[in-house]
Formats: structure tokens, C-alpha cells, sequence
């Protein structure tokens, strides 16, 4: 596995991955998708889609579900009414704690600062450094710093117990911030909301204050009902969505993984309550096998399921599929996808605007002011079901998942490093990304050998004839070995050349990325060899 400066320098050298704005600077935590990583994600997107949606048989029982079912999609807008954030809950509970640092001036997320209990010359600090895989080293160049060591005295320091998070200490007086000179320079935790705000029309006051969404699935919610009222589905029923989320992360990093503007791929799954705690096992295995299926190192894939004090306010499950991203420390994953059971939390809180005999919205939390927290719309948001007749607010199972960090994951696990004979035949170190070929940004390569006797016109034909299909590419420029090079770079899991003996009886040979292997086969069949291999 690669390191995630490997990964990072292939991203920008090969176009997957820029930072955005970076001729001005750069702007933290946001980035844009080259070349390369335009075709990746979509075709990730992509899979995603025909995998959940499109090629969804709603007709047959699947292992493991109570029902046949059906799946649909809508594409819904980011900013919507701001009283939708009262009632999903993000408006009150959407924010992290952080704290600042009055010595570097830099801001950090309360529970991603870890630290460690450390004297020397009959001093004593709690010396910190943002968490992650070098949080050791930063920790020791910084206490050798503030105890004024050289590395020959480094016996001369202490360390006491164990690393802990920074939410474990009550008082920062003793507190050495991760870039701080002195002790105490940290302010006491202060909660941050994480929605970005916006104002709707030309009067900008505080009435016409809107948010970005911080996750798509709010407009699966809000048009629940137009769905049902405007087809034959009946429930169960999955309804997905794609698009950009935003949120105002305080401390965007670890490349893609956490930006503030990134892409969803979510499904809101709505079902019979009696039915959810079944069909949240469904999901679950479900979305982890997807990932499988698209080649991602089972090794490297877990599902952990969140522990009673770690559920959102709306859950009553939740399982994450995690990666062991190269950014991390051995044994640590992070979150690729979530999958929440999230009751009838959200389509509840939606409807229940209606007003008791007193004109008190009924059954809605008030805020310590007296006044309800939120209001809902007022509309039922309730299911009849046409031939029990029965009538209920539906539970819905959550598969979210994020396009951005599955395609950082696809990448990192794409990476390899091995060997590979050049022009002359010797073995030489190649770097490879071993995409899957359904998500492979280019699909194949069309080569010819040398770039005279009429190798470029059929070698012409072919890719012409391909790219009527998927994205390929042509490439007559330079020895064939450096051209394979390239490709093996980019992912492209095949390459075909046309050679002296194409000419002659109208075969070509296709070269397989990962094996190395190549086969002869007639020009005419290459379109249907490939389709074969990458539609999956
Ligand atoms: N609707 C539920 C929801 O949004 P979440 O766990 O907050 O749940 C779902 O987000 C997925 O969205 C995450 O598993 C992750 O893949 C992606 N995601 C969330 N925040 C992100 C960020 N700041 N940058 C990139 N991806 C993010």
C-alpha cells in the first residue's frame, strides 16, 4: 500500500486531483477533479446508480429481505426552505466543538487534538498535536522545543501515561497547543455550526438567510409524497439521490476525505417499522458487499457498528463501512459510508406542524425559551398501505455514502507499486492503479507499434470505433514500453496495439494491465472483448 504522499503526487502529476483556486493560493478543503478524476468519479457514481437503482430487480425477493421492493431516484435542490434545518435537526445540533489558538492564531477540532502528559527541567505540559498518523513525532518536536532540548538530552524528557484525547482534559492552563510556544494559549471549547450560510433575493436580512445542505438525503424527505402521489410504487420503497453537500468543516484534511464541499450518494429506504430492524441488516451487508464487488481489498474494508453513546440524534443503528486510508495510523480505519436506521425521525419531524385547541404545535420539543424547537410543515407525511389499508409514518434505513472518499479509497487501493519488462525486455518498477475496469477513467488504450505503414489509420479505426463506447485513448508517441507506462499510471486496464501482423491478417493484440498477459484476437471482435470485461 502506498503512502498518501505517493498517492497525492500521482493525483496531481497524472490530473485525478487539484487543489481548488490553486494558481490564488489554494482554498483549505476544497478541490477540484482533473481528467482523470472526472471520468473515476463518475463512473463510480455511476455504478452506484445502476447498481442500486437501475438494475435494481424490483420483481423478485432478494436473500436476506422481508419483500420484493422498488427503487427510484430524484434530484432535489441544495438550498430548500431554512425551516427544513430546524426540523432535520441541523440547525440545533449540527456543530462541532472547537478551539483556538491565541499564540498561532490556528483553529482546531476539539476531539481531533491528541496529547500527552510530558517534564523535563522541573516543568510540566500536556504537549498536543492534531491526531493522525505523525501525532507521536509532532508531539516530540514540540516538547523538545518548549523544553528548550537538544536531540543529545532527549533522556532528559518524561512522558507520563498514555496519549489521550484533549476532550479528556478539564483545564488548559497546563495545555501546550499544537503550534503553540507557551502553555495555556487554548480557548475553552466553543460549538461551531457546520452549515454554510447563504441569503436568498436581493434584501439580505436575517428573514432571507438560507443554508447550503449539509446532506442530500433532507430532499429524498421533503419529496417523500410527491413520489408516492406521482407513481404506482408502494413501499418498500428506496428513493436515491447523488449530488454536492457542503459543510464548513473546521478542520478540513487528509486530502479529499474531509473537504467542505463534497458529493453524496445516498438512499432513503422507507419501509414498514415493523420490517426496519430486517431490512437495516439488508443494507448493511449489501453496501459492504458492493464495495467488494468493485474490487476494494477486504482486508482493508470493515464494518463496525456504533456503540449506543455514538448514534446521531435520529438513529437507533447505525454501521459504518470503514477503509484503512494510507493517512492513518496502523489498525485505524475511517468512514467511507454510514448506514442508519433512522426510525420516523425525519418524516415525523417534517409533518408535525399541526396546531393543538391552545394553537401549540403538538408533540414538538420546546427549547428552554418555551418555544418549540421546531415546526414541521404541517403535512401528513404518513403511508397508507392500498391493500391492508393500514396507515403509518414509514421507517427508513440510510445507506450514505460519500463519491468523494470512495474515489479516494478506489484510488489508494488501486495503488501498486511492482515490475514490468521495458522496450528491452528488462523488468523495471512500474506504478499501477488497479481499478476495476467498470470504474477504470479510461478504458482502453489504442496503440500503433510504430507510427508508419499503416499502423496509425487502423489503429484509428479501432479507437474510433471503441470511443463510440467508453472513453479510450489514443497514443502513437514514443516506444510502446513507455507507453504502456502511462497507461498503467492511469489505470486503463487494456491496451491495444497494432502490429506488422495486424496489417497483414487484421488481428491486434490486447495487453491485460494486471497480468501483463497479452492475447491475439481479430480487430473486429475488440469492442465486445472489452464490453465484456468492464460493463460487469
Ligand atoms: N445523511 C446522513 C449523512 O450525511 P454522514 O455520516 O454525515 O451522514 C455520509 O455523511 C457520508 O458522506 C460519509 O460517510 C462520508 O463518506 C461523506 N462525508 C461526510 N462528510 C464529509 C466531508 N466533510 N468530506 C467528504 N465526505 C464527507
Amino acid at each position: 500500500m502506498a503512502n498518501m504522499e505517493q498517492i497525492v503526487s500521482l493525483c496531481k502529476r497524472r490530473g485525478f486531483l487539484f487543489q481548488s483556486s490553486e494558481i490564488y493560493g489554494g482554498l483549505n478543503g476544497f478541490w477540484d477533479y482533473g481528467p482523470l478524476g472526472v471520468e473515476l468519479k463518475r463512473n463510480i457514481k455511476e455504478a452506484w446508480w445502476q447498481d442500486m437503482v437501475v438494475r435494481h430487480d424490483d420483481l423478485s425477493q432478494l436473500p436476506g429481505t422481508p419483500s420484493p421492493y422498488s427503487m427510484t431516484g430524484v434530484d432535489t435542490t441544495i438550498i430548500v426552505h431554512p425551516q427544513v434545518w430546524k426540523c432535520s435537526g441541523h440547525y440545533d445540533l449540527f456543530h462541532d466543538f472547537m478551539v483556538d489558538c491565541r499564540d498561532s492564531k490556528r483553529r482546531y477540532r476539539h476531539d481531533q487534538i491528541v496529547g500527552r502528559w510530558a517534564d523535563a527541567k522541573g516543568k510540566r505540559a500536556f504537549v498536543t498535536a492534531q491526531a493522525g498518523d505523525e501525532a507521536e513525532q509532532q508531539m516530540e518536536r514540540q516538547a523538545m522545543k518548549f523544553f528548550n532540548l537538544r536531540a543529545k538530552n532527549i533522556e532528559e524528557l518524561n512522558w507520563e501515561g498514555t496519549t489521550i484525547c484533549l476532550t479528556e482534559i478539564a483545564s488548559f492552563e497546563e495545555v501546550l497547543g499544537p503550534e503553540a510556544k507557551a502553555l495555556g494559549t487554548l480557548t475553552p471549547p466553543r460549538e461551531f455550526n457546520l452549515m454554510f450560510k447563504t441569503t436568498v433575493g436581493a434584501l439580505g436580512g436575517e428573514e432571507d438567510a438560507a443554508f447550503l445542505r449539509p446532506e442530500t438525503a433532507q430532499g429524498i424527505f421533503l419529496n417523500f409524497k410527491n413520489v408516492l402521489d406521482s407513481t404506482r410504487f408502494r413501499l418498500p420503497l428506496g428513493i436515491a439521490q447523488t449530488g454536492k453537500s457542503f459543510r464548513n468543516e473546521i478542520t478540513p484534511r487528509n486530502f479529499t476525505f474531509r473537504s467542505r464541499e463534497f458529493e453524496q450518494m445516498e438512499i432513503e429506504f422507507f419501509c414498514h417499522p415493523n420490517e426496519s430492524a430486517e431490512w437495516y441488516r439488508y443494507w448493511r451487508d449489501r453496501r459492504l458487499s458492493w464495495y467488494h464487488e468493485l474490487g476494494i481489498s477486504p482486508e482493508r474494508l470493515r464494518l463496525r457498528e456504533h456503540h449506543e453513546d455514538e448514534l446521531s440524534h435520529y438513529s437507533t443503528g447505525t454501521a459504518d463501512i470503514e477503509y484503512a486510508f494510507p493517512f492513518l495510523a496502523a489498525g485505524e480505519y475511517g468512514e467511507l459510508e454510514g448506514i442508519a436506521h433512522r426510525g420516523d425521525f425525519d418524516l415525523r419531524s417534517h409533518s408535525e406542524g399541526k396546531l393543538d385547541e391552545k394553537r401549540r404545535p403538538l408533540e414538538v420539543e420546546l427549547g428552554p425559551d418555551g418555544k418549540p424547537k421546531w415546526r414541521g410543515s404541517g403535512k401528513d407525511l404518513s403511508y397508507r398501505d392500498d391493500l391492508t389499508n393500514e396507515k403509518y409514518i414509514p421507517h427508513v434505513i440510510e445507506p450514505s455514502a460519500g463519491a468523494d472518499r470512495a474515489t479516494l479509497a478506489f484510488i489508494c487501493d488501486a495503488y501498486y507499486e511492482d515490475e514490468a519488462p521495458d522496450d528491452e525486455g528488462k523488468m523495471q518498477t512500474r506504478t499501477v492503479l488497479k481499478f476495476h475496469p467498470r470504474i477504470a477513467p479510461i478504458k482502453a488504450a489504442v496503440f500503433p507499434l510504430v507510427k508508419k505503414d499503416g499502423m496509425p489509420e487502423m489503429a484509428k479505426e479501432i479507437y474510433l470505433e471503441l470511443k463510440k463506447r467508453f472513453n479510450v485513448f489514443y497514443d502513437e508517441k514514443g516506444a510502446v514500453g513507455r507507453r504502456y507506462r502511462r497507461q498503467d499510471e492511469a489505470g486503463t486496464p487494456y491496451c491495444i496495439t497494432v502490429d506488422g501482423q495486424s496489417l497483414l491478417d487484421k488481428t491486434v493484440t490486447i495487453r491485460d494491465r494486471d497480468s501483463l498477459e497479452q492475447v491475439r484476437l481479430p480487430a473486429s471482435e475488440c469492442l465486445a472483448w472489452i464490453s465484456e470485461r468492464i460493463l460487469g
